[in-house]
């Protein structure tokens, strides 16, 4: 019998440490403790030994049975141990490893254009105005100068929406005119012109930056870009003012040593009507490729707002006068950061933008 024991002993001893899981440890308690367990069964068999043996077997049964049970502790916890450990491996945090880092975006070089152009003629007293991407016919070109059939209107290949997907025209505005009831996408942000003068009374100072949309597409074109107009229109206002302002405005936004000058131009809305030229940033007006020698680079067209204009929108132009102009955003962008593809500006590519 007490060899019986040992053996017992020793081959549990065995089989829990070669024990992975609960349930292994369960089926070795099952197996020598459970109702017909092996040492449960010495237990039994113990009826069958001398009486005088008896105490002594039965405490030795009992002593197996309790370090059996110790044994099982051990196993439990052991395996628990090894659980918990691959847990920690599992969730192992290095915090020594380096972070990773954000990367910083900036302003589109567009976006920046368009906030320090609003930011110089804020500080020269004008107010940003605002108008409609889908725009009236009348608005665009009508109260602008341009009739139905004008050829000024090939100036800008427009595009057109489709008259079924036309909502009804807006209460009180326009006034119908037949034909001029076409909506569109605008051409330009001189439509901002006739609403802010049709909205409010002389002195106007506004500065509109914008998108507006031709059907264009090529290395200096697409079919998107961006635009501000400004408009000033008060009593006694001349030439001298606007060439004052479009200097300031050139001088602020490329720096002070930049010249400009205007040549005779002509646009349906502006009488006289001029284009304006900076001298080239780069080359310091000397001449260059870039600007194929002459020194000079156009940039803004603008003139003395057309009386007809202003009379359109109720004014008296023997008392009212003003001067507008508006620039391409992007191509001022372009020159700032000397691009010669203004796709490059709309396509977002990152490792482009992120060079500027
Ligand atoms: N709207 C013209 C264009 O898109 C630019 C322009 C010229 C605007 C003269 C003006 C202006 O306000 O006075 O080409």
């Amino acid at each position: 019998m007490i060899d019986r024991i040992d053996a017992l002993l020793a081959e549990a001893r065995q089989e829990l440490s070669g024990a992975r899981d609960e349930q292994q440890i369960e089926a070795a308690r099952v197996k020598y403790l459970g109702k017909s367990g092996s040492l449960s069964g010495l237990r039994k068999s113990l009826g069958s030994v001398p009486a005088a043996e008896r105490p002594r077997l039965g405490k030795l049964v009992t002593d197996a049975i309790a370090q059996f049970e110790t044994l099982l502790e051990e196993a439990r916890q052991s395996i628990g141990r090894r659980e918990m450990d691959k847990e920690l491996n599992r969730e192992k945090l290095d915090v020594t490893l380096p972070g990773r880092t954000r990367r910083r975006g900036h302003r589109h070089p567009v976006s920046q254009a368009m906030d320090d152009i609003v930011g110089i003629f804020a500080r020269l007293g004008f107010h940003v105005a605002d108008g409609p991407e889908i725009e009236w016919d009348l608005y665009n070109f009508e109260m602008l100068g341009f009739p139905p059939d004008h050829p000024a209107r090939d100036m800008q290949d427009t595009f057109f929406l489709d008259p079924g997907s036309q909502p009804p025209p807006p209460p009180g505005s326009p006034p119908t005119k037949g034909a001029m009831q076409q909506l569109l996408l605008r051409t330009h942000t001189s439509p901002v012109q006739v609403r802010a003068m049709l909205a409010q009374k002389p002195p106007i100072r506004i500065i509109c930056p914008g998108k507006v949309y031709r059907s264009d597409s090529d290395p200096t074109h697409t079919p998107m870009f961006h635009q501000v107009e400004c408009l000033h229109v008060e009593e006694g206002i001349s030439m001298a003012h606007m060439r004052g302002t479009l200097d300031a405005f050139a001088k602020a936004f490329f720096g002070p040593t930049i010249q400009t000058r205007l040549r005779p131009s002509y646009f349906p809305f502006t009488e006289p009507s001029a284009e304006v030229d900076i001298s080239h940033p780069l080359c310091g007006g000397k001449g260059c490729k870039l600007c194929k020698g002459s020194g000079w680079l156009e940039v803004l067209g603008a003139g003395m707002v057309n009386p007809d204009v202003l009379a359109g929108v109720g004014y008296d132009p023997e008392r009212i006068t003003g001067y507008a102009f508006g620039a391409g955003i992007d191509r001022l962008a372009m020159l700032r950061h000397d691009l010669d593809d203004l796709r490059t500006l709309f396509e977002n590519d990152v490792r482009f933008l992120e060079q500027l």
